[in-house]
């Protein structure tokens, strides 16, 4: 038994786009482009991506790591960059071939495409679409209503480019007589390039039989060319995910005014605010009141928490949790149940633990932070000297005064009390008071009087 494989072409130069970074891996919703074919291919049933890479293959190993990659040096067209991975295929293998721009595709299209090529006895089954406008696009050719051959655009006569079933690119193929048909491709053409579609001719002029689906939603063949292109079709994805968290419970106020990736996911009842971006694997639990203005990526949130005009990265934060207005949370903040991190307080590589409080303006790096702590205003962690980075502990019931400096590595041991203003270079006991700022002098009728 062969398997399924999907070639994916993405060694196209994407010259329209007009940039440093490959067209492919251009983000969307935060995601690369190509991410968004391969899911597809891979949750539509196929068992190995294949990616044809250019120029761009050490960034589309960085996006896609799970995929196999096949190397076209010289960009000689879409028939040739398959060649590029017929090491790949199979005798007995169904390879799927699509292009690497067309991150619109959905898995239960990649499905169905499949299913109808496995229940015909086709050497090939094209894919074709019905577009209002098919300029550019190839045009598929038919006689007594069955396919005859594609013509490229370029190659087409006037009466052909009325056609308005387009060739989308995507095609399934039997692996045998695929590599056949690639042994003969010819670049014989306006482009003087190697053609994908005439495989198909090949194949029906050997007596094959190749197979039309086509597609009902030209959505799903949308491609990417140029930088407007890609704001559209990640206009489209953001509203099929929050078309999809607002049928599953989720309430967005405006929409249009959310982003959030594809692969986040959001719990019931909760509220997302205007201007929310939520990138990555983010996990948001339930009754959550998120937003506005915030920015959450690859963070993990729990149940019952309110996170305001805030941005966290790669932190964890458990229930009932109070965030912002204007927090930031940095990599590998955790902040355990109950807790409330305030307006224009910093944390980063820290553990803030349960119902403890750090209500306004205060930086706590690299610390550990017990429970009902109180981490007054102004406060913080000196957690640098310049060269070493030190850390702070801070146990349970500990109240640190409010424009207190904790020089690191220090540590307050449970219910230390330390006044405002201290700056605390020595450990602190347990339940001791700590006061380390200059005595104040009252110098009595010495205050300047002006108007003398
Ligand atoms: C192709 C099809 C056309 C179809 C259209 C759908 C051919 C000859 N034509 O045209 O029938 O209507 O797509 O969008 O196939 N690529 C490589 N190596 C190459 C050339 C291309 O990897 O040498 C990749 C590109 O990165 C891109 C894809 O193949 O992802 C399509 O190439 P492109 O040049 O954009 O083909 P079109 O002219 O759009
Ligand atoms: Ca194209």
């Amino acid at each position: 038994m062969g398997k399924l494989k999907a070639i994916i072409l993405a060694a196209g130069e994407g010259t329209r786009m007009k940039s440093t970074i490959s067209k492919v891996i251009h983000p969307m919703l935060g995601k690369p482009m190509i991410n968004y074919a391969a899911d597809a291919y891979k949750n539509g049933g196929c068992d190995e991506i294949v990616i044809v890479a250019g120029d761009n293959m050490e960034a589309l190993k960085l996006a896609v790591p799970d995929a196999l990659f096949a190397h076209q040096a010289e960009r000689r067209g879409t028939g040739h960059a398959v060649i590029c991975a017929k090491e790949f295929i199979g005798d007995d293998d169904t390879v799927f071939v699509a292009y690497g721009d067309g991150p619109l595709i959905r898995a239960e299209t990649v499905r169905d495409i499949i299913a109808c090529h496995k229940d015909s006895n086709a050497a090939a089954t094209i894919v074709s679409c019905v577009f209002d406008n098919p300029f550019g696009y190839g045009r598929i050719i038919r006689k007594n209503n069955v396919f005859d051959r594609i013509v490229e655009h370029k190659d087409a006569s006037e009466d052909e480019r009325l056609i308005q079933e387009i060739n989308t690119g995507m095609a399934c193929y039997n692996g045998k007589q695929l590599k056949k048909a690639l042994a003969q491709l010819k670049c014989d053409n306006a482009q003087n390039e190697y053609y994908l579609p005439d495989v198909s001719l090949i194949l029906k002029n050997e007596g094959e039989v190749v197979n039309i689906y086509v597609g009902s939603d030209p959505m799903d063949f949308y491609g990417i060319n140029d930088r407007v292109q890609l704001a559209e079709a990640a206009n489209i994805i953001k509203m099929r995910v929050n078309n999809s968290l607002m049928l599953s419970g989720v309430s967005i106020w405006d929409p249009a005014n959310t982003y959030i990736s594809p692969d986040a996911k959001v719990g019931r009842g909760t509220i997302i605010l205007p201007g929310t971006i939520i990138e990555g694997k983010s996990i948001i639990g339930e009754e959550c009141e998120i937003g506005p203005n915030t920015t959450i990526k690859n963070s993990s949130i729990g149940n019952n928490c309110a996170v305001i005009n805030s941005i966290l990265e790669s932190a964890i934060v458990h229930n009932k949790v109070k965030i912002g207005p204007f927090a930031y949370l940095r990599p590998d903040s955790v902040i355990m149940d109950g807790a409330k991190i305030g307006d224009f307080v910093e944390v980063k590589n820290a553990v803030i633990g349960k119902n403890s409080k750090a209500s306004h303006l205060a930086y706590i790096g690299d610390a550990d932070v017990g429970e009902n702590v109180n981490f007054g205003c102004g406060a913080i962690t000196v957690n640098y000297n310049g060269k070493n980075k030190g850390r702070t502990i801070i146990k349970d019931n500990a109240f640190i005064g409010s424009n207190s400096n904790l020089v690191a590595p220090v540590t307050i041991e449970k219910g230390g009390y330390i006044g405002a203003g201290s700056t605390v270079t020595k450990n602190v006991p347990e339940n001791c008071l700590t006061v380390a700022r200059a005595r104040q002098e009252n110098k009595e009728g010495r205050a300047p009087k002006w108007d003398e």
